[in-house]
């Protein structure tokens, strides 16, 4: 099956940072179909070459086993070619055209890693051009909009040049290999299906944390926040695959239909519950990697006044009988203690406790996203040495163990990474992974009160290096529960 991947930025961060570097391991593992072309598109004056040779060059600031070595390279740049395009010019798109009629590939996707605010023009002239045909897909990056009304109205320009089935909108946490492995647990397995509900489960939490400051994305940052750029997509979809009921069977609609239940049950904001279950944040100075980092505000960019959140932490319910008081906690933030993304699922005690126990200890199955790729089961067990906490010497007494799956150790470090998986189910035209208009408009329709909410007052200031505000903790806390990273 041929293929073109126009890539719209192709010498953009994302085309660097993302695609091109998951473009090359798809074809080193031999899983991109022969006889692909990638077209990088931008405002560049550049020849083929010249593309060529600037994904080289970024390619040798590549670390370790993937950067691609001579022989390699010069094979996948075989694949890589260049038009110069600007977005706003008609007659640019026409000589896309001529470049992509040159032959007929069987399937061309058109990969929007522009500015969102170029997604109408973009699809319009796309339109206008000729260059939407039954045989192209498109693919738009995340955030698409900025509130509900405007993610509605580039859902429904795109709409208006091509079908639902030819559009992908890429969520790159559901190309995860943990979240695929999530959903294997969940419905591959008939372990935890049957206790997977509010008469087993205490609560839930999502943590997405990052280490890393704004890096160089100060002026998309400034515009965006941490609710928009993470907890409206990543941790929401998130919460909809730890959340949602079965689907019928494994189809892209199916899995949609399921998540999007999720998003419509998810308890509406009051005034209360907006004061009381959502913190905000941004960092200031303080200590990462061992090192002096300035704070948010010092980043380039960045307004020295910006009241832009760097931290997100909130607490809702899924309203539905299976989750019928559960409470589900997220979090993210840039500038944390440390990179770590996982989905922690706290069992009850038990209810008639007969051996002693450390306090509050509890059973807990953690998913790890990164920086390690794995499941980790929490029990109780009897030390016998009477060592470990909460242990006593008589032996009476339990202490946690865990059970540890590292999915990279058991499968090989060389597995698919999101962007590739993505890229290629793209290529091959299966919509599983990717979001429906209606889930993003249900997720948008969900934070905008909290965007509203956010409108006066300030975020609360945390240290750079630290878990974020205190008030976070003070959240969670009055529910009689901690962050997994406060239990010692
Ligand atoms: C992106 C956000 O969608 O996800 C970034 O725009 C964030 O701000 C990134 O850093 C995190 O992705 P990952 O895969 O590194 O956890």
């Amino acid at each position: 099956m041929s293929f073109d991947l126009v890539l719209f930025g192709g010498t953009g961060d994302l085309a660097w940072r993302k695609l091109m570097p998951a473009l090359f391991q798809a074809f080193r593992h031999g899983s991109l179909p022969a006889g692909g072309r990638i077209i990088g598109v931008a405002r560049d004056d550049l020849t083929d070459q010249a593309y060529r040779e600037l994904i080289q060059a970024r390619f040798e600031e590549v670390e370790g086993a993937k950067r691609p070595n001579a022989a390699e390279f010069e094979k996948f740049a075989s694949l890589l070619h260049f038009v110069r395009l600007d977005l706003s010019k008609p007659e640019d798109y026409a000589r896309l055209k001529e470049r992509l009629d040159s032959r007929s590939a069987d399937t061309v996707v058109m990969y929007l890693a522009t500015s969102p605010a170029l997604f109408t023009t973009a699809c319009e002239q796309i339109g206008k051009s000729g260059l939407a045909t039954p045989r192209t897909r498109i693919v738009l990056e995340k955030p698409l909009g900025h509130d509900l009304a405007s993610n509605r109205q580039i859902n429904e320009t795109v709409r208006s040049v091509f079908e639902e089935q030819q559009i992908f909108r890429i969520d790159h946490y559901l190309g995860k290999p943990a979240v695929q492995n999530l959903f294997a647990l969940r419905f591959g397995n008939a372990l935890f299906e049957p206790i997977w509900k509010r008469e087993y489960i205490a609560n839930i939490q999502i943590t997405i944390a990052e280490d890393l400051g704004v890096e160089k994305r100060g002026a998309f940052y400034e515009n965006t926040g941490a609710l928009r750029d993470m907890v409206q997509n990543h941790a929401l979809q998130l919460l909809c695959a730890v959340g949602m009921e079965p689907p019928i069977d494994s189809s892209a609609d199916a899995i949609r239909d399921e998540k999007l239940k999720v998003l419509r049950s998810l308890k509406p904001w009051t005034q209360e519950s907006l004061e009381r279950h959502t913190v905000r944040g941004q960092y200031i100075a303080g200590t990462a990697y061992g090192e002096r980092v300035q704070g948010y505000r010092e980043e380039p960019g960045v307004d020295p006044d910006s009241r832009t959140e760097t931290f997100v932490a909130l607490r809702t319910e899924i309203q539905n009988w299976r989750w019928s008081g559960v409470p589900f906690y997220i979090r993210t933030g840039k500038r944390l203690a440390s990179r770590d993304a996982r989905i922690e699922v706290n069992f009850r005690p038990t209810p008639h406790p007969i051996f002693p126990a450390p306090e509050g200890a509890s059973n807990q199955l953690a998913i790890s996203l990164q920086p390690k790729d794995g499941l980790e089961l929490h029990l109780l067990a009897q030390g016998q040495d009477g060592r470990g906490k909460g242990a006593r010497a008589d032996g009476t007494a339990l202490s946690p163990v865990q059970l540890d799956l590292d999915f990279d150790k058991r499968f090989g470090a060389e597995r698919v990474g999101a962007y590739e998986r993505l890229l290629l189910d793209v290529i091959a035209g299966r919509l599983n992974l990717f979001v429906r208009s209606d889930e993003q408009e249900a997720a948008w329709r969900w934070v905008e009160p909290i965007l509203d909410f956010w409108q006066t007052g300030k975020p609360r200031s945390y240290a750079a290096g630290t878990w974020g505000p205190s008030a976070s903790s003070a959240m969670i806390a009055r529910d009689g529960y901690n962050w997994s990273e406060e239990n010692g």
